[in-house]
This record gives C-alpha cells, structure tokens and sequence, in this order.
C-alpha cells in the first residue's frame, strides 16, 4: 500500500471517528455511530497492517482482540459498564507505558540534537501519564468490584506525599533528557514506579462513588496517553483519536461535574461520594411519610390524563425497566399521556437510564431531559419516581446549607401526585435526606421496584382487559 493510500485510510477512519461521536450522542443514531467507529477501526487496523507489514502477527493480534471484546461486551452486565470501561482504560495506558519503553530503547527512527530531546520529551510524559492511567484505572476496578475498600482511602501526609512524588517525577525529567545511549533507563523506571504508586495513593483517595466521575476523567488520561503514543511512533491517526477521546472524557467529566453542581477539584479531592451509597445517616421516621400499594398506584394511573415517569439508580438495580415500558404501553393505549423525564446524572454513568429505556423499546420520542420536562411538572397529574432518589431531592434548590445545594433537580414535586418507588426512606448517592418523601401529595411504595412495577402492571393489565371486554360487549 502506498504512502498516498495510507494517508488517505487515516483521513477517513478519522472522519469516521467524528461522525460516530456525532452519532452517539443521540439515543437514535447511536447504534449508526457505533457501526461507524467499528467501520473507522477496521480501516485504521488495515492500513497500519499495511505499512508494519507484519501480517501474521497484526491477524493474530487482532483476531484475540476481537474476541475477548466481544465476549466481554456481550457478558457485561449494564451496572458492571464502569468497571468495562476502567478495565479498557487501563490496557490503553499499559499500552503507552510499552511504547514508550520500547520506543527508548529501539527507537523508530533516527533523531539528533533538538527532534532527539522533544521526541524523549513525549516519551517521558506517554510513559507517566500511560502509567498513571494504569494504576488509577486498576484501584478504579478495584473498587468498583469490591475488592479494594470503596470509601475514600486517605494516607496521613497525603497532600505532602502527592507534591514530593510531583517533584521527583519532574526532577527525574534531566537525567533522563541528558542521559546517553540507553542509560536514561533507570530515571525512567524509578519514574515509572513512582508515578504507578502517584496513580494508586490519588484514585485511592476517591470515594468509590465518584468513580463515574473519575473514570471519565481516566478515560480522557488514557486519551492523552494514545495522542502521546502517536508522537512517539510519528502516527498521526494515534493522536488524532488520542485528542479525540481525550477531549470527549474531559468534556463528559465536565457535564457530569456540572450536573451534580461539583467542581473537578472537589470530586479529586473526595466530597459528598467519599461517604459512599447506600448510607442510611439521616433517614427520617418512615412513620412521616404516607405509604401506598400497588392497588391504589393503579387506581391513581387509571384517573390520570397524564403520567411522568422519572427513573433513577435504582429502577437499574431492581431491572424494571422492562416492566415498566410494559405499563407505559398499556397506559398510552388507554390514550393518556406518558413521558419519561431523564435527569442528565440519573443512575450511575452518564445516559445511563437511556441506555435502559432503548433496551426495553420505550420510543424515544417520549424520553425527554430534565430541561424539556421541568416546566411541564405543574400540569402534570401523576409522576412516578422509580428508584430516584438525589436528583428529584427539593432541598437542593430550597436549603442552601445541603450538600447538593444549587443542583439541578427533576422538579416532580409541583405535579398533583408523586408516588416514589424505593425499598425505604433511606438516602441515596449523595447521603442527603429527601424532603420529598414527606410531602402532603407525594406516597411511597415501598419495596423493591421491579417487584412493585410488576404488581401494578399485574394489577394494570387485568383493569385494562375487563375494560376492553365491557368495550367489546
Ligand atoms: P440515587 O440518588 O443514588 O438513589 C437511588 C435510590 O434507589 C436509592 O435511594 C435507593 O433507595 C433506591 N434503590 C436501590 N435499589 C433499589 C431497588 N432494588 N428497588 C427500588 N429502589 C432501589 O439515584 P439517582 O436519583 O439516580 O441519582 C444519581 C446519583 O448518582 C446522583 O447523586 C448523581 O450525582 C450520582 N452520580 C451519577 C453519575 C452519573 S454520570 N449518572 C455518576 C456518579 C454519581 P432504597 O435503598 O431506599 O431502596
């Protein structure tokens, strides 16, 4: 293949990234834009076969690659994503660390004097960042899987120890830059080993659940890492994508921060997550809040015109969503009106809860964010909270001393009646207490919400069938 081609294969995979990032940022074009990164891929794997010339190994390499992503993809449960995601992270800086080694001591081509001390220059940071990407990406699965504690992990001198690595990561810089022949190898390792252990002490410190946050932020690393990889080896598709998906995690970080109204800083340096799910501090008495069943859900849905249905972390815990597309059809049969609201950090990555809906075939249409149906809450008869809990919290627009204060929440409480579905009146995410659950038009179906979903759909079904009978007759 010539040069020529091969440039013009880089143009187009490049091309193709862009649009597959276009395409993904919609539930409805996003199956389109995966075909096309998968397209864009293939060429970029053809055309660098092409030039390495090495056909049998880049076949071998490629066929082991294909399948375990496809076994994994196809096994991975959608909760267990974020540890997917921290896993594949974690290759891409490993794989930068490789290079960069094997750059240094059997480099691609021949520099002198200026180019010689820039291209050492990208070897050093691919290494730390590749290496840092590695090590934080790894305690990322760790938590997330339970095998490292998930609460927020703090060495006594942390801040102490985290600048005095930072400087000898950087004072290693000269003798590397200076060293001759392949002597610039051992500031380079103790550079390594230090900058894994840098990875380690500062993902350690993270509560486990603001990993989301933090592996969007390792995946834009690892983005960097690949551009480094790219000026190493001189491949300018590596750093093309290398930008690309450092960019999109940078940004998708930025939108994920911006949704929980937190700073970069403030989730880096463990906030209102180090307290970690599930925390049961602040419940108040369940005796104040106004219980229901699914009997009475039902008779409330069948005298409603129209329904909201605002979905949560925990409607992906208890899988409901099949359920629940199954009672929105029933209810927009009976001519009513049923939307879904997404709040843009519902569940725990972001599209999360899209991702569920697509799944369980809710037309899209009818899925609106938290912007387009905020306003619609006033008019609304029936909103039905399933597993929410944080981002329909009211205090953080009505208590300035709440941790999430100046959050932007699903405004469910202005809507005649709010039925939320959860096991108790326990906290979620951020640990704060939910006013909601208290209010005078809002009742509680307590239990798990597949099980109660499926008991009003039950329920819903037979009203549904005994009306179309008497229709019929
Ligand atoms: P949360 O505030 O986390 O609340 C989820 C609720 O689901 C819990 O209060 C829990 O209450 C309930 N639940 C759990 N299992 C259940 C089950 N089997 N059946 C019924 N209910 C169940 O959820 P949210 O409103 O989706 O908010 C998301 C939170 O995660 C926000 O604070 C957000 O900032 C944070 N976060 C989001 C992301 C992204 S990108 N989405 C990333 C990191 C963090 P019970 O225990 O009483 O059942």
């Amino acid at each position: 293949m010539s040069n020529n081609l091969v440039t013009t294969a880089y143009i187009a995979a490049s091309a193709l990234f862009i649009l597959s990032l276009s395409g993904l940022s919609q539930t409805e074009t996003a199956k389109r834009g995966n075909w096309l990164g998968i397209i864009g891929m293939a060429i970029a794997f053809a055309a660098t076969a092409f030039i390495s010339q090495g056909y049998s190994v880049q076949a071998s390499s490629i066929g082991l690659g294909v399948l375990v992503g496809v076994v994994a993809a196809s096994r991975v449960a959608m909760t267990s994503m974020p540890e997917m995601v921290a896993f594949l992270n974690s290759f891409v800086g490993l794989a930068a660390v490789l290079v960069g080694f094997a750059e240094y001591l059997q480099p691609s081509s021949t520099l002198v004097g200026i180019e010689e001390t820039i291209h050492r220059i990208e070897i050093y940071a691919g290494v730390f960042i590749g290496v840092v990407t590695f090590t934080g990406s790894m305690v990322a699965v760790g938590k997330l899987q339970g095998i490292l504690p998930s609460r927020s992990v703090l060495l006594p001198a942390r801040h102490g120890l985290t600048i005095a690595m930072l400087i000898a990561i950087a004072a290693l810089g000269a003798p590397f830059l200076s060293a001759t022949g392949t002597a610039g190898l051992v500031p380079l390792g103790i550079m390594t080993a230090i900058s894994a252990v840098f990875g380690i002490v500062i993902v350690m410190a993270i509560g486990g659940a603001d990993m989301a946050v933090v592996i969007s932020l390792l995946n834009s690393y690892s983005g960097l890492a690949s551009a480094a990889a790219g000026f190493m080896l001189n491949n300018d598709l590596l750093i093309i994508t290398g930008a690309l998906v450092g960019s999109s995690g940078a940004i998708l970080s930025y939108i994920m921060c911006k949704g929980m109204n937190r700073s970069f800083l403030n989730v880096v340096l463990g906030g209102f997550g180090a307290t970690s799910a599930g925390s049961s501090q602040g419940a108040g008495q369940a005796g104040d809040a106004t219980a229901t069943n699914p009997a009475d859900v039902v008779d409330i849905l069948e005298a409603a015109n129209s329904v909201v249905i605002v979905p949560g972390y925990g409607m992906a815990v208890a899988q409901a969503q099949h359920a629940v597309a199954e009672i929105t059809q029933i209810l927009r049969r009976q001519g009513k009106q049923v939307q879904f609201g997404i709040h843009p950090v519902a569940g725990r990555m972001p599209g999360h809860m899209n991702v569920l809906l697509a799944e369980a075939n809710v037309p899209y249409d009818i899925v609106l964010e938290m912007d387009e149906i905020n306003d619609d809450f006033a008019n609304t008869d029936v909103v039905l909270v399933i597993g929410a809990n944080d981002t329909v919290n009211p205090s953080a627009q009505s208590d300035p001393t709440s941790p999430i204060a100046g959050m932007p929440v699903m405004q469910v409480w202005q809507a005649d009646t709010v039925v939320v579905l959860k096991r108790s009146l326990s906290p979620g995410y951020a640990g704060v207490d939910n006013p909601l659950f208290y209010h005078d038009n809002t009742l509680m179906l307590f239990g798990d919400a597949k099980a109660n979903v499926n008991g009003v759909l039950n329920q819903l079904s037979d009203v549904a069938a005994t009306d179309a009978v008497a229709v019929a007759a």
